[in-house]
């Protein structure tokens, strides 16, 4: 089980939930161009409305209190609060914030900050986005607003949700906003930028706080997992888990080049020789900037791959088996991802750890009786947190988990295909339908567990 202190909590982002309204106009973001200019990929698709969270927010904090839900990751939307990227602050956004802020707090709910969940200002796009190396300054600015503003009723800040995906997504393949695949020193120098701007954002939020605030970060990646739990096998899972081989197409989907920086201070020594033809130039200045002290590491985490050991302890894929377990997203279901992805980032980083997003997408529909049932979410997050427990009863200092997500909204360049809510969103009502497992996760919360498979028997 786990203990009092526990934070259990759900998760959402601005660009996914939000939605518009015509009272409060914000500034364009990269999401709105890129949907603009994608129509077909994202099933002509867009985010105007999403789950019109902007107009529902005093009810959905009221749906949270009533399932259970006493922490809420969610995300500031930085051109509603400077529509321009710098410069001006639109008050009318950081009442909005700050009314959102209150009214969760009412319902007793505690408020996790993300200042960064890729809505880049198109403004600051059109200087070059994150390949312009101003944007640590303007990032620093944004954050010093957000301190500013909300330092006094908010407590914990994460600086930028998933970098790998900002990177390597957004610069390196294409396929998230702003869309573009620039050539490899561009993308190295884009993630030198962005994790500079993650530590002077850090100062910044320090800096302008009103209150001791918590300050973490959140990357991610698919966690190497051992084929068995022999340690030969463990060995060579981690080793690959840290590792950075020559893979041009997709390099940014890695663990140590966005974690090693911000955490140990340096840039992994196998990136840096494997990629040393594309390498910025990297001073110490920049390296004492990146490595500032967090509060915790966050840690998105949904999928992993096998790994075994081969006769010489070197790292070999394993594949899956036919008919492996996957998601309405075809994403592999591996619960022990969980827990080995929990152990290695405590063994190399040391530092506690917030489980910030984990879930799955399911094809999920209104049944005849009214109701959602979502039996293969259950199972998943059983799984799952029982292996995250397991994590937790070795002494892995894991303070929370944030379940993605608090409803269905919109994934992206996948319009609205691919439901991760605990709540179902009727898209054509904006209805909000509690899944059974919203009301499985609630037991779960206010027993700490006590009803997971692990804590009662079940082999998992
Ligand atoms: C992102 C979320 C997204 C989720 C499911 C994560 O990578 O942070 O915004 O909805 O995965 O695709």
């Amino acid at each position: 089980m786990f203990r009092d202190d526990f934070v259990w909590g759900v998760g959402t982002s601005s660009y996914q939930f939000e939605g518009d309204r015509d009272d409060v106009p914000r500034g364009l973001c990269i999401w709105d161009t890129y949907i603009e200019e994608n129509k077909a990929r994202t099933s002509g698709h867009d985010a105007k409305v999403a789950c019109d969270h902007i107009h529902k927010y005093k009810e959905d904090y009221a749906l949270m209190k009533e399932l259970g839900i006493k922490n809420y990751r969610f995300s500031i939307n930085w051109c509603r609060i400077l529509p321009n990227g710098t410069g001006e602050v639109d008050m009318k956004g950081v009442e909005l914030y700050r009314d959102m802020i209150k009214s969760m707090k009412e319902n007793g709910i505690e408020p996790y900050v993300t200042l960064y969940h890729w809505e880049l200002p198109q403004a600051l796009e059109d200087k070059g986005g994150w390949l312009n190396p101003e944007i640590v300054n303007w990032f620093s600015e944004y954050a010093a607003v957000v301190s500013q503003y909300f330092s006094d009723i908010a407590k914990y800040f994460f600086t930028i949700n998933e970098p790998q995906c900002v990177v390597g997504l957004g610069y390196v393949n294409g396929g998230k906003a702003p869309g573009k695949k620039l050539p490899m020193k561009d993308t190295f120098q884009i993630a030198h930028n962005l994790l500079k701007a993650h530590g002077a954002a850090v100062i910044a939020l320090r800096g302008h706080a009103k209150q001791d605030i918590k300050v973490g970060y959140a990357p991610t990646c698919t966690v190497a997992v051992p084929v068995t739990d022999d340690p030969k096998d463990v060995e060579a899972a981690r080793k690959k888990y840290f590792a950075m081989e020559y893979n041009p197409g997709n390099w940014a989907w890695n663990v140590s080049w966005f974690s090693d920086p911000v955490i140990l201070g340096h840039y992994p020594e196998q990136g840096m020789e494997v990629y040393k033809d594309y390498l910025p130039e990297i001073t110490d200045e920049d390296m004492k900037l990146i490595c500032q002290p967090l509060d915790f590491l966050g840690q998105n985490i949904y999928h992993g791959y096998f790994i075994k050991a081969d006769e010489n302890g070197n790292p070999v894929d394993v594949p899956y088996y036919p008919g492996f377990p996957e998601t309405g997203v075809n994403w592999p279901v591996l619960p022990r991802a969980l827990y080995y992805g929990m152990k290695f980032a405590y063994e190399r980083y040391k530092l506690p750890i917030i489980v910030t997003e984990n879930g799955m997408a399911n094809t999920d529909v209104i049944s005849l009786d009214g109701k959602v049932h979502d039996p293969q979410r259950i199972n998943y997050l059983d799984r799952y947190l029982s292996e995250l427990q397991k994590a937790y009863d070795e002494g892995i200092d894991i303070k929370g988990y944030f379940l993605w997500s608090f409803t269905d909204n919109f994934e992206w360049e996948q319009g609205y295909h691919g439901r991760f809510g605990i709540v179902y969103i009727d898209f054509n009502d904006l209805r909000r339908i509690p899944k059974d497992s919203a009301y499985w996760y609630k037991e779960i919360m206010e027993s700490n567990g006590a009803k997971l498979a692990i804590n009662n028997g079940m082999k998992l």
